[in-house]
């Protein structure tokens, strides 16, 4: 099982900003993380939430049934230690999607607290970001595909 957990705004993904994050919708995110996820023989559960105690609570079940997290924290990857503690307490596997290349943008989003923990980064390949990191965390999980 791998858990792919979206931060703050990215309800509004396809509306906000367009020329940052495009037009596709996290609902298209959604469906095509589902399709690989299926090819790559992996269990996904995929949430959102603008709510920092919902996405530690979802960190929290992951520890009990999930051998990989993918999160795009959005603005709480700037802010939030408690995030951090919480895949600190996370045994699996963390790759850190950002749709945007943060490194280009505003000196405040340089920093990343999950950067800590994450095993891998991805930043600025758009959405396909997400897909490019759920074939990295089934390499990983499956032993086979190493
Ligand atoms: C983001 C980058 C963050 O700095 C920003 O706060 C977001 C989205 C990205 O996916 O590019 O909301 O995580």
């Amino acid at each position: 099982m791998i858990y792919i957990l979206n931060g703050p705004n990215l309800n509004l993904l396809g509306k906000r900003q367009p020329h940052i994050y495009g037009h596709e919708t996290l609902q298209g995110v959604e469906s095509q993380c589902r399709e690989l996820a299926a090819e790559l023989d992996l269990a996904v559960r995929f949430h959102q939430s603008n709510a920092e105690h919902e996405i530690i609570g979802w960190i929290h079940e992951a520890r009990e049934v999930a051998a990989g997290i993918i999160i795009n924290p959005a603005a709480f990857t700037h802010t939030s230690v408690a995030i951090l503690d919480a895949l600190n307490a996370f045994e699996g596997e963390v790759i850190e999607v950002h749709i945007s290349n943060v490194h280009k943008r505003e000196a405040f989003r340089h920093h990343s607290y999950v950067s800590l923990r994450a095993d891998g980064v991805i930043a600025g390949f758009g959405t396909q970001g997400y897909l490019l990191a759920l074939q990295r965390i089934a390499r990983l999980v499956i032993p086979e595909q190493n």
